[in-house]
């Protein structure tokens, strides 16, 4: 077992998870009680993350230095290097910010980095950089601005790279961290097997004979989820489906198929499209748009729950990446409220089920299929649950929704029709809030920019803007601007994640 230190990185549980799918168990400890964690559960390797701080301006969030001492290797990541570097004698500086993909090139490529090239993508965030590296290390790779991206100090097994490895971007990462599991830590692979039984049997430990009230939204994590869950309890299953407005329109006819044909429950469909258009009356702030839109779910959950008193739980399709961006990591920094995260009220009696909150997308995709789920739910393109709300730059209103749902439709069927919708994570169209100058007909008009984003993700951790034949973009361009009412322009939004999210608010 390898010991993760937690410094609080967004991709801290990614680390966890490659090491996971190569068959590696980990543990993940805190930086405050590493030290005597460590020294109980005895691991054969330690990692250190990433994290937000800057060790330039602040150097609290540390590790006991004994940690140094007991022999195991370590592999530090980013923050983790650097902290590395500052707690044996080096030196880190604030340096020029780098977010996104850059070059590494290996001088030598001893232990750890013996991968099959010298020269390869890597992804960068970082804005402190080790200027002096400690006794008894070596550089080994470098990018253009980072001159320690890659060390070894080979005599006490600890290497630190300043790249994130755990980043599915990052070309040969998980050889990396393979090469420091296998060959350095000495651990066994022994590959993660999903098991949808597994889970169905977990479920019906939890829950009993008992009612759970099932919010679903036709996406694939709550199908998958819920129909698990179905699967465990049958008819105790109450899947309920709020027409917020602000999904696909025909979302409730698919959420209808899955509930009733394709595993009988005690389906409800709220229809709140009033409540959620007049909660969102006047709102522009993005932060305070999630949570109108996040409290409103809740009341109405309430009021379901309150119409069924037997129910013991209330089921959500969490999994992990949302528990991660919704600060699951106790040093991580805040980036979005997602609305299905932790808004629980107290006074809601119903016990939390959350049965996929340790899997990733891919692996919730794989147990649907196994589970006996159709290709085009599984394989669907994630929808955030906010909806378009959120893809409604400024204020939303009902207007913009058809704007956004033409526009939507367009993309989605572009996509299609080229056979991309398989390949590429998201595709969609955003309503900017931004306004351009056009000419249509003979009259000047001052009309929205619609921005289309298409991107390439696994981990949901980062992303790459797709690289469309110009000719589908051209087709997609072409068809917003004519066919959907009020749009001047359309831009395509070539911005990766890290730094831009997917979704725009
Ligand atoms: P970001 O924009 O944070 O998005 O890079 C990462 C992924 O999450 C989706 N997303 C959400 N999903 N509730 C959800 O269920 C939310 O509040 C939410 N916000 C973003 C987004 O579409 C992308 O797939």
């Amino acid at each position: 077992m390898i010991v993760i230190v937690d410094f609080g990185s967004q991709t801290a549980h990614l680390i966890g998870r490659r090491l996971r799918q190569l068959g590696v168990a980990v543990e993940y400890a805190y930086p405050d009680d590493a030290l005597p964690f460590i020294k109980e559960h005895k691991p054969s390797g330690i990692i250190f993350s990433g994290g937000p701080n800057d060790i330039s301006h602040d150097a609290s969030l540390s590790i006991d230095k004994r940690v140094f001492t007991l022999g195991l290797p370590v592999f530090g990541i980013c923050y983790g290097w650097q902290l590395t570097a500052h707690l044996l004698g080096g030196t880190v500086k604030h340096s020029k910010k780098e977010y996104g993909p850059e070059e590494i090139v290996f001088d030598k490529q001893p232990g750890i980095f013996s991968l099959p090239e010298k020269t390869f993508s890597v992804i960068m965030s970082h804005g402190d950089t080790v200027t002096k590296l400690p006794k008894g290390f070596t550089a080994v790779g470098r990018t253009k601005q980072v001159e320690y991206a890659a060390v070894a100090n080979e005599s006490s097994n600890i290497y630190g790279v300043q790249f994130h490895p755990e980043a599915y971007h990052t070309e040969y990462g998980i050889e990396l961290l393979k090469n420091f599991a296998q060959n350095v830590c000495g651990e066994s692979l022994n590959p993660l097997v999903l098991d949808p039984q597994q889970i169905i049997k977990e479920i019906q430990a939890i829950v009993g004979n008992k009612k759970v009230i099932y919010a679903v939204s036709g996406g694939v994590d709550s199908t998958v989820s819920a129909f698990l869950t179905g699967k465990a309890i049958g008819k105790n299953l109450l899947p309920v489906y709020v027409e917020s407005g602000l999904m696909r329109p025909e979302t409730d006819k698919r959420v209808q198929y899955i509930f009733t044909k394709l595993i009988k429950a005690s389906l409800v469909i709220v229809d709140a499209r009033k409540r959620f258009l007049n909660a969102l009356r006047g709102i522009t702030d993005p932060e305070v748009k999630r949570k109108t839109i996040g409290k409103l779910y809740v009341d109405i959950f309430e009021e379901v729950a309150a119409k069924h008193k037997d129910a013991a739980f209330l089921g959500q399709g969490t999994i992990y990446s949302d528990v991660i961006e919704s600060k699951g990591s106790k040093h991580a920094s805040h980036i979005k409220s997602h609305h299905n995260v932790g808004g629980l009220p107290k006074e809601l009696k119903l016990q939390l089920l959350e049965p996929l909150r340790n899997y990733y997308k891919d692996e919730v995709r794989q147990l649907g299929r196994l589970a006996g789920l159709p290709e085009n739910i599984v394989n669907q393109q994630p929808f955030p649950g906010p909806g378009f709300a959120v893809r409604i730059r400024g204020e939303v209103t009902e207007e913009r929704l058809k704007q956004v749902w033409v526009a939507d439709a367009i993309v989605l069927e572009e996509i299609k029709k080229a056979e991309l919708y398989d390949k590429v994570f998201q595709s969609f169209a955003v309503m900017t809030g931004a306004f351009s100058t056009a000419v249509k007909g003979d009259g000047r008009v001052f009309a929205e920019v619609v921005a289309v984003r298409i991107i390439e993700s696994r981990d949901i951790m980062t992303s790459q803007w797709a690289h469309i034949p110009y000719d589908v973009l051209a087709a997609i361009s072409s068809r917003i601007v004519n066919e959907v009412p009020g749009v001047s322009r359309v831009v395509y939004d070539i911005t990766t994640k890290p730094p831009a999210t997917m979704e725009w608010e």
